[in-house]
């Protein structure tokens, strides 16, 4: 005879979740993408309409197959952060602004922009905030973030930098953002750039380095080299480097050696006085 299997008991789901999130599972994610642009559950709001047909073509310039259309969103957060004039309220822009799919899926709490110092001569873009950083509203504040802050202490730059990300909600199950996601947040990006003004760019991992340099390589081949950033509009040009993201060091610290070069080299520049024009 066949006996069809007992459903789980609740303490048997309930053992099985406890195992998942003590194995580091805190979020759930299906195999197949759900479109929630389709499904009603995001909505955009409507962009103006010159703007909308400008951010449209930047965004299928450089999406991928597969990635939403988020062209309207784009516009508004360009309007948002334009109209920003000092970094508080840019950091209020952000917080107000409803167009990036990661503040619905990934983010639990907040978002997360920047901490350190506003007038910093070092910039350092992460990729994106993770759950400590969600909860806690400031980027960089769980383990990675710790040796980060370790490292900067060791190279004399604790109270030169002003740490940020290429987006401001966690990716859900703390995913790579993905190009379009980076592209919606990158108008508030570029104008928290455009109001520190530092001299340099420290560009952490490969998914901020690939979406601020726009370049296919590896973080490996990348890291330690000096690149040219230029803002979307072109006003506005600074040298980045590339370096290893302090996750990775932490699951390969014979890496570490690697990212400390790449300080010293990007501490030397700093250093350096600026010729006379
Ligand atoms: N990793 C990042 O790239 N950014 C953070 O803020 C935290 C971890």
């Amino acid at each position: 005879m066949n006996a069809s299997p007992a459903a789980p008991t609740d303490a048997a789901i309930e053992s099985l979740l406890a195992f998942w999130v003590e194995a580091g599972v805190d979020s759930m994610l299906l195999d197949v993408a759900v479109d929630r642009v389709e499904a009603g559950k995001f909505v955009p709001p409507a962009p103006p309409p010159r703007l909308a047909a400008v951010a449209q073509a930047q965004v299928h310039a450089q999406a991928r197959p597969g990635q939403p259309d988020i062209g309207g969103a784009l516009a508004q957060a360009q309007a948002a952060a334009a109209q920003a004039q000092d970094i508080a309220s840019l950091a209020e822009a952000i917080a107000a602004f409803e167009g990036c799919p990661l503040r619905y899926e990934g983010a639990a709490r907040q978002a997360v922009v920047w901490r350190g110092r506003i007038d910093a001569p070092l910039m350092i873009i992460g990729e994106g905030p993770g759950a400590e950083e969600d909860a806690k509203g400031q980027p960089f504040v769980g383990r990675a973030g710790q040796l980060l802050d370790r490292m900067l202490a060791a190279a004399g730059l604790t109270d030169r930098v002003l740490i940020t990300n290429t987006v401001f909600w966690r990716p859900p199950g703390n995913r790579t953002p993905t190009l379009a996601e980076q592209m919606v947040c990158l108008p508030f990006l570029e104008r928290a750039i455009a109001l520190v003004r530092p001299k340099l760019l420290l560009l952490v991992g490969g998914a901020s380095a690939k979406s601020m340099l726009k370049r296919e390589e590896g973080i490996l081949s990348l890291r330690g080299r000096w690149f040219e950033w230029r803002s979307t509009t072109g006003d506005l040009e600074l040298p980045a480097m590339p370096t290893l993201h302090p996750a990775f060091l932490l699951r390969q610290p014979a890496a570490k050696k690697r990212a400390w070069a790449d300080l010293l080299t990007l501490t030397e520049r700093l250093d350096r006085p600026d010729r006379p024009a």
